[in-house]
């Protein structure tokens, strides 16, 4: 099967976790700042609450980012509806809500966005994930272009690509493994995102050989960035949208 293509031009930049460092990670006001600096593109991490619904969340536990208590997986829509992910890190966004996957995409198709969902499974909810935001994905983009979906779980992307084959994916990484050639053309992906700090260039010089975008996380420093940009790298993936840009 020929991988689907992405029906939009990579960006040089994608806002981190919706907005980078500018607002509370995984939120509905980071989308309105990075749309509001001018970003094309925005990255977010999605997983699944105790109803099977798909959230806007990066963590398995709700502490860090939430005024909410234990596992996102054992946590009914209902509780996460009350929930504030502005008020423990940044208390200037406090009410700020943990969105769902439907009310992103909603926005980012209001403001102009395209998006890297990355499938973010709990542990032992992997293909369960993949499956529901392929499903959601084809959704709620239905009338749109599809984002680019991704994750560090072959098994979730599997699951998504069954649920939703027009999906353009993306195979996620720490340091990119020395079969990821084979890994790529097995999942039908067509990019292969990694850690900056761990990018090989041997790897990164036979993927643009053969027109594979190689992106790269988490960049926050402008001078990194120009240097991965001289290297190849696509795009890259940073919290410092105020200082890192398209230019
Ligand atoms: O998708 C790129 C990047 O977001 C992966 O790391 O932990 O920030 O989701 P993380
Ligand atoms: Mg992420």
């Amino acid at each position: 099967m020929i991988p689907p293509r992405l029906g939009w031009r990579l960006p040089r930049v994608f806002a981190h976790r919706c907005g980078g460092a500018l607002a509370p990670e995984n939120t509905l006001a980071g989308l309105r700042i990075a749309a509001r600096l001018g970003l094309r593109a925005v990255e977010f991490d999605v997983m699944l609450s105790a109803d099977g619904s798909p959230w806007l969340l990066h963590d398995e536990t709700l502490e860090r980012t939430t005024n909410g208590l234990g596992r996102m997986c054992e946590t009914r829509d209902a509780e996460l509806c009350d929930l504030d992910a502005g008020l423990r890190r940044h208390p200037g966004f406090a009410g700020e809500a943990v969105p769902t996957l439907a009310a992103a995409a909603r926005l980012c198709r209001q403001l102009g966005l395209q998006a890297n969902v990355e499938v973010k499974p709990a542990a032992g909810f992997e293909a369960l994930t993949g499956e529901v935001v392929g499903r959601c994905v084809r959704a709620f983009w239905a009338a749109g272009e599809l984002p680019l979906v991704s994750s560090f779980s072959q098994v979730a992307l599997a699951a998504a690509r069954a649920a939703a084959p027009e999906l353009p994916l993306a195979n996620l990484y720490q340091r990119i493994p020395s079969d990821w050639l084979a890994r790529l053309q097995e999942s039908g992906a067509l990019s292969l995102h990694c850690d900056a700090l761990a990018l090989d260039d041997d790897v990164l010089a036979e993927a643009r050989a053969r027109g594979i975008p190689v992106l790269c996380y988490t960049v926050n420093d402008p001078l990194l960035a120009a240097a991965l940009f001289q290297r190849g790298v696509t795009a890259v993936f940073s919290d410092r949208i105020d200082c890192i840009g398209e230019a």
